[in-house]
């Protein structure tokens, strides 16, 4: 490769000559990419809150964890499942096992690239196929398994569970059941979002959020109960999900959170309310963070996003609500993000109603 200015001709950016425009550089230089996990913005929606008919002096913040390496909240749980795993004596070359909806297999194989690990990850066929590829390009070993309830043999954590026995001295990451996955976001996510919420809104009233292994939810709420007392934690959960509102499991297509059974990390009495949304209202809030502000977010954080408007719709004006954007709508391109696969799959027209 060939430049045609000499390196040395370069002015290195100081105080005085950058301009204000062009944020300062990182104080240090990484030894590799997991170092840039973590510490993401809170960002105040307040175009996405104008669209959602919110008053203007109520506050919509999410916080960015689609701007991670693996663009997903799951690299923070990455790092924590390999510090538990090689207290417990696992060591470079050796084997993991992970069952995911993806993202977290995506972080795992990230941090397994750097720390030097072979991966192993199961995934049900409801996953994305754009997921799918990162986990191979990033060099996992991906098995798919069918959309099916739990206790199905065929089910994507019993296929997990059997893999991490075959494979001679493999370990069985669990991330539904690691308490290393609480323990992350009450350490960091948590203190993080209370922080930036003080100092953008001067108070947080609710924090909402939904469930997949629960981990995101369960360690900032551990959080907020101890340093924000007064927050209220609201699960957000998509329609036919059991979580909210039990009843019977109807199948829905936002990916990552919601479930068919209470997941073991969810402890209960920690949820202070709930609300439910569609997928058409979940992708439906997606787009429009795209369109308002310029964000890529997949159908989770839609969810999270149209949750957090109806909470703050009821509370009263000047109420400061956060939440989280789980992963990058890149996940998504092959899905809701198309219309022609909207136009296919129930979700006529949606693409209009956001452009309109
Ligand atoms: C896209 C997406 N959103 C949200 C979540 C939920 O996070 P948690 O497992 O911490 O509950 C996941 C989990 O896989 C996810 O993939």
């Amino acid at each position: 490769m060939t430049s045609s200015l000499p390196l040395a001709a370069r002015p290195a950016p100081t105080e005085s000559n950058r301009s204000p425009d062009v944020p300062a550089p990182p104080a240090a230089v990484g030894p590799n990419v997991l170092g840039s996990i973590g510490r993401t913005p809170l960002l105040d929606l307040g175009r996405l809150a104008a669209r959602a008919g919110l008053p203007s002096t109520t506050r919509l913040l999410g916080k960015a964890e689609q701007l991670n390496p693996g663009g997903s909240v799951k690299d923070r749980l990455a790092q924590a499942l390999f510090a538990e795993a090689e207290a417990r004596g696992l060591r470079p070359g050796g084997t993991v096992v992970e069952a995911t909806s993806g993202n977290t297999g995506i972080s795992l194989a990230i941090a397994a690239a750097v720390r030097g690990y072979r991966l192993e990850v199961v995934a049900s066929r409801k996953v994305s196929s754009e997921k799918i590829r990162l986990l191979e390009v990033l060099g996992a070993h991906v098995t798919l398994t069918p959309d099916v309830p739990h206790g199905d043999p065929s089910h994507y954590l019993e296929v997990a569970r059997r893999r991490a026995e075959e494979i001679p001295g493999a370990v069985y990451l669990d991330q539904f059941r690691s308490l290393a996955n609480v323990k992350v976001h009450e350490e960091s996510t948590g203190p993080e979002l209370l922080h930036q919420a003080l100092e953008l809104g001067g108070r947080l009233d609710a924090f909402v959020c939904g469930v997949g292994t629960g981990g995101t939810l369960v360690g900032i709420a551990r959080f907020l109960r101890r340093a924000s007392p007064a927050t209220r934690i609201v699960l957000a959960d998509p329609e036919g999900s059991v979580l909210a509102h039990g009843g019977a499991f109807r199948s829905y297509r936002v990916e990552g959170i919601g479930d068919d059974s209470i997941p073991p990390l969810l402890t209960p009495g920690l949820v202070d309310g709930s609300v439910s949304v569609s997928d058409r209202d979940s992708f439906r809030f997606a787009l429009l963070a795209a369109r308002t502000e310029g964000l890529l977010v997949g159908g989770s954080s839609g969810c999270h996003l149209a949750a957090a408007a109806e909470i703050a719709r009821d509370l009263p004006k000047g109420a400061v609500v956060a939440t989280i954007l789980s992963d990058t709508g890149r996940n998504y391109l092959s899905k809701f993000l198309d219309p022609a696969w909207c136009e296919t799959h129930g979700l006529e027209g949606l693409h209009e109603e956001v452009r309109a």
